[in-house]
């Protein structure tokens, strides 16, 4: 195993070095403090592996997406349950597995009945991210945290996600619930509780159909992200997975983060209401004063496209096609697209679209509201959670994380009782 040298006001230590599978070096920093007193600081971790982890793989600076090994290009015409059931449980399903996996889903679809009623509690204004993280998180009251009951609390949380986003949203719009239907697929089951009413018959549009499961898959899993990161930090307590994924659903919520769909959408909107004028929203973008950011641009770890957003570009324009839509929106997006990946500020910090700059246009195209896109990305990030958090709760050599920091504070002084100060 090679090493690392750190060397520190005279004291020189050797620090081991991992290397992963597909070549990526870490240095191991955890008798750091203990030789010599310092702590590593990374601000935003951009340097720093939180774990070992075989479940997914990004190569930024070359625009590679694996899950387990295989590309993201290989796997958007699978079904989303396949490549979920690969996430969790760490191969790709026999037909009898897959078979079992669904009819599994298909028992726990249904939410209790009685959650019905803290959904009705919520206002109709109430964001849909809202209602989402607490929902999952009340999960745990009705199913107990046991190590017997780990699994089916997995099956559970994947089959109930999809109904409890969809009535979330027939709740916003003063609808009724519409129940989980068995012989649907997973992504045309949510668009049947999205959309259909008592009133009359639904049929699910296979193009949307199609659309969606390829959307689910896309955002499926992205290693240490925020919201992952946010997954595995609540679960190194022990905390059971309903609430270590609620706390997830709130990560994912942050504009910089899945929240940025809906700011996309938002973002297009404000530059065609002002008369498409992209030269004036790249300007602004640049100018640090503004504070104002390209949303959909920019990501921690691709210096390249992001893979995701290169798929979703050219789905896009074919899903909006199929359905005869021509939204100005996706004209927009376009041509911000080339100015902005010609302009010398985006190009000198490697800012590419990612995911978000076009799925939202896709979304938007499937009647879907803007203030669910999020929730739209939870729903397909589900699996990567379950299964990172899986991955943690099964490793036996596990530790709370529980970073330092570097105090900058008041030195030690003397407390001032109320009545002297
Ligand atoms: N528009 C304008 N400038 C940007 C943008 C953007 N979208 N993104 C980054 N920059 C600039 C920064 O101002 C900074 O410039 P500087 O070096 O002159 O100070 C430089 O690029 C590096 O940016 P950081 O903020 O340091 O990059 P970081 O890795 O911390 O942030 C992030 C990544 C949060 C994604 C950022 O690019 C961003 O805010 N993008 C817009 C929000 C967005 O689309 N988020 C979705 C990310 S993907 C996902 O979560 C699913």
């Amino acid at each position: 195993m090679s090493s690392a040298k750190f060397v520190y006001e005279g004291k020189e230590i050797d620090l081991p070095v991992i290397t992963g599978s597909m070549g990526e070096v870490g240095v191991d920093i955890s008798k750091l403090r203990s030789s010599t007193g310092a702590i590593t600081m990374d601000l935003g971790y951009g340097n720093t592996g939180s774990c070992q982890s075989e479940i997914a793989f990004i190569d930024g600076e070359k625009g590679v997406l694996l899950y387990r090994g295989y590309p993201i290009e290989e796997m958007v015409g699978a079904s989303f349950l396949d490549i979920s059931y690969m996430l969790i449980y760490g191969q790709l399903p026999s037909q009898d597995q897959l078979t079992k996996f669904r009819k599994d889903l298909d028992r726990h679809q249904l939410i209790p009945e009685n959650m019905k009623k803290i959904l009705e509690g919520y206002p109709n204004t109430a964001h849909p991210m809202a209602i989402l993280s607490s929902m999952v998180s009340s999960l745990s009251a009705y199913h107990p945290d046991t190590p017997e009951e780990v699994e089916n609390n997995i099956v559970r949380l994947m089959a109930k996600l999809p109904t409890i986003c969809a009535f979330s949203y027939k709740q916003s719009v003063g609808q009724p619930h519409i129940y989980p239907r068995s012989d649907l697929t997973f992504a045309g089951n949510f668009l049947h509780m999205m959309f259909a009413t008592p009133c009359e018959p639904y049929q699910v549009d296979p193009v949307l159909e199609e659309a969606l499961n390829m959307l689910l898959i896309l955002h499926a899993d992205h290693e240490q992200n925020c919201s992952t990161s946010t997954v595995r930090m609540v679960g190194s307590s022990g905390a059971n997975l309903f609430a270590s994924i609620a706390a997830g659903v709130c990560a994912l919520w942050g504009p910089l983060h899945g929240g940025a769909n809906q700011e996309v959408i938002e973002m297009l909107e404000m530059i065609q209401d002002d008369g498409a004028n992209y030269q004036k929203y790249v300007d602004m973008a640049k100018d640090k004063k503004s504070g104002f950011r390209l949303f959909g641009f920019g990501h921690r770890v691709y210096k390249n496209f992001d893979p995701r957003a290169r798929i979703l570009k050219v789905q896009a324009d074919k899903v909006l096609e199929r359905l005869g839509i021509n939204d100005p929106l996706l004209e927009i997006a376009q041509a911000l697209e080339e100015v902005a990946l010609k302009d010398s500020y985006f190009v000198e910090r490697s800012l590419y679209p990612n995911v978000d700059f076009y799925s939202g246009i896709i979304y938007r195209a499937m009647g879907i509201p803007t203030n669910m896109f999020t929730v739209m990305f939870a729903l397909g990030r589900l699996p990567g959670w379950i299964a990172q958090w899986r991955e943690l709760h099964n490793e036996s050599s596990k530790r709370i994380c529980r970073p330092r920091q570097i105090y900058t504070g008041e030195p030690k002084r003397a407390f001032v009782p109320l009545d002297q100060r």
